[in-house]
Parts: C-alpha cells; sequence; structure tokens
C-alpha cells in the first residue's frame, strides 16, 4: 500500500524505530481493521476523516510516541491492556514474574497475592486470570495509574477479585484487616539508576512516566526496602518475587540474605538469558 510505504520512509527519515510495523500498526489502527487486513483490502481508498486522524498519529510518531501510547492498546500475556502515558507500557520480560506468579501459586487455594506498583494492572490482572480462586490487592502511588488499572480489570472481568489501593509500597497493605498475610507479593518496582537514565532510549525517556522507572542512584531505593519489608506481610513459606535489572542480581541476593527471612533465595534469567527476577521463599 502507497500510504504505507510512504510512511516508513517518512518514519526512517526521522530515525523512529520499527518504521515499517509503526506504519501498519497506526493505519490498521485508524481503519480499526487488524494488520492482515490492511494487505487483503490494499486498494480501498482512505476516507478524509481517517487520513487527517492518521496523519496527526504519524506526525506524534515521528516526534518519538511510542506506538503503544498512540493506538491505546498493549498486549501481554495475551490478553489487551489500555494504556497512557500515565503507566508504564508493560514488557514482555515481565511475563516471566507472572508465569512464576502462577506456578507458584496453583498449589494453594484461594491465594492472597499483592501486586505493588500495578501500574496498568498487567501483573495482577494476569495473575488474576492464571489463578481463577486468587484473590488480589494491587496498589500504586499513582492515583492516574490505579484508574487505569481499574479500566483494565472491568475489561478483563477480574474487577471482583482485585481490591486497588492507593500508597507507598507496602503502607496501604499494612492497614488492611484481612488477609492474614500474602502467600505470593510480587512487584515490578522502578530499578533504573539515576545516572544510566541519559542512557535510555528518548523514546522511553521522554514519554514513560519516570516515577514508573527512576530508583535512586544505584536502582535499589525500592527493591531493598520490598525485600527488607516483605517477611512482615509473607505468610510463613510464602514467596516475594521481584523483577530486577540485568545487573542487579548479586546486590538483592546480598540483601535477602542478610535479612534472615527467607530460607531459598535465586534469581531467575529472562529469555534473553539476563537476571531479572528474584525469588525469595519466606521461612517456616
Ligand atoms: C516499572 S513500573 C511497573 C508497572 C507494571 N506493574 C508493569 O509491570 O509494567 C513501576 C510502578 O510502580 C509505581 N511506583 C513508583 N513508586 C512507587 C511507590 N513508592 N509505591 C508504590 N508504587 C510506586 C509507578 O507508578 C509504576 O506504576
Amino acid at each position: 500500500m502507497r500510504l504505507v510505504e510512504w510512511t516508513q520512509k517518512y518514519f526512517q527519515r526521522k530515525a523512529v524505530d520499527s518504521p515499517r510495523l509503526s506504519a501498519e500498526i497506526l493505519l490498521a489502527h485508524v481503519l480499526g481493521y487488524d494488520r492482515v487486513k490492511l494487505y487483503t483490502n490494499f486498494d480501498e481508498t482512505i476516507g478524509h476523516d481517517s487520513l487527517a486522524s492518521f496523519k496527526e498519529l504519524v506526525v506524534k510518531r515521528g516526534r518519538g510516541v511510542p506506538v503503544k501510547y498512540l493506538t491505546g492498546h498493549a498486549e501481554f500475556m495475551s490478553l489487551d491492556f489500555v494504556v497512557t502515558p500515565d503507566v508504564l507500557i508493560p514488557r514482555p520480560e515481565t511475563e516471566l514474574l507472572v508465569e512464576k506468579a502462577i506456578e507458584l501459586g496453583s498449589g494453594t487455594p484461594a491465594p492472597a497475592v499483592a501486586d505493588i506498583g500495578t501500574g496498568c494492572g498487567n501483573i495482577a490482572l494476569s495473575v488474576a486470570v492464571g489463578l481463577p480462586s486468587a484473590r488480589i490487592w494491587a496498589t500504586d502511588i499513582s492515583e492516574p495509574a490505579l484508574g487505569i488499572a481499574k479500566t483494565n480489570a472491568e475489561r478483563v472481568s477480574v474487577a471482583g477479585r482485585i481490591e486497588f489501593l492507593q500508597g507507598d509500597l507496602y503502607e496501604p497493605l499494612r492497614k488492611l484487616a484481612e488477609p492474614a498475610g500474602f502467600d505470593i507479593i510480587c512487584s515490578n518496582p522502578p530499578y533504573v539508576p539515576e545516572p544510566q537514565w541519559g542512557t535510555l532510549s528518548p523514546e522511553i525517556r521522554d514519554h514513560e512516566p519516570e516515577i514508573a522507572l527512576k530508583a535512586g542512584p544505584d536502582g535499589l531505593k525500592y527493591l531493598i526496602p520490598l525485600i527488607e519489608d516483605a517477611h512482615n506481610l509473607l505468610k510463613p513459606r510464602g514467596s516475594l518475587l521481584l523483577e530486577i535489572g540485568e545487573d542487579q542480581g548479586s546486590r538483592v541476593t546480598a540483601v535477602a540474605a542478610r535479612t534472615r527471612a527467607f530460607s531459598a533465595v535465586e534469581v531467575l534469567k529472562d529469555y534473553g538469558g539476563k537476571d531479572r527476577l528474584l525469588v525469595a521463599k519466606g521461612n517456616d
């Protein structure tokens, strides 16, 4: 299709990542098609309004706005999530955390699961779908993010099993009358060291929420309290699952060992072979 080719070239000149894919996804989005239909209907003329909407999106993409913010949707664990610039775009490597949570929770009847820093709710909702008897408590410091997570919970039909709470890390969970401890605590907290901020791609740095990424001088600002305080909220032998940066494995393992609150601690690698997930099993 000529319009896709023209847009691809425009994106190439603007040094946009994945120029062809971006062009196809945006055009399909404006026309309400999937990408295959774009090619089966390639002779179709585009209406004036659709063309105007498409041009608007192309200009924004040319300025580096991520495609998923432009379409307002991101796929995670084969579920469709609404995303806005108030939430981080879910990353495929975070599926490792969800798979592990489902594996660990599947042996427990009605497991109680906490998700700290839920963002668009991708972890909490995917766990709710994977563990149909689970009850989930999902927190975030950001009210707008919680609004998006609630919308997504309605769309995925799991809202009845998830409580959304605003506040700092574990603080909103400490005030709860129940559950009496969590079987699983998960979090993909901010973990980018501030000195590395400038090395991130402009697409991330200029468009995704800083509050979802930046984590103090060493990237451990949130990981350390999440590890140190987990034993106050975990049930005996409950599990703490934390996504980490690829070079943080040995430091978070040392923090977990220092607490003496865990009987087993391991770091799992993502599908790219990088350290990505701390799994710590609480004492009896
Ligand atoms: C890396 S994002 C993860 C979002 C989502 N869970 C995911 O996996 O894509 C971190 C999230 O933590 C939230 N956050 C940042 N500081 C926080 C804090 N002190 N307490 C609770 N949540 C916080 C951010 O608003 C953001 O939604």
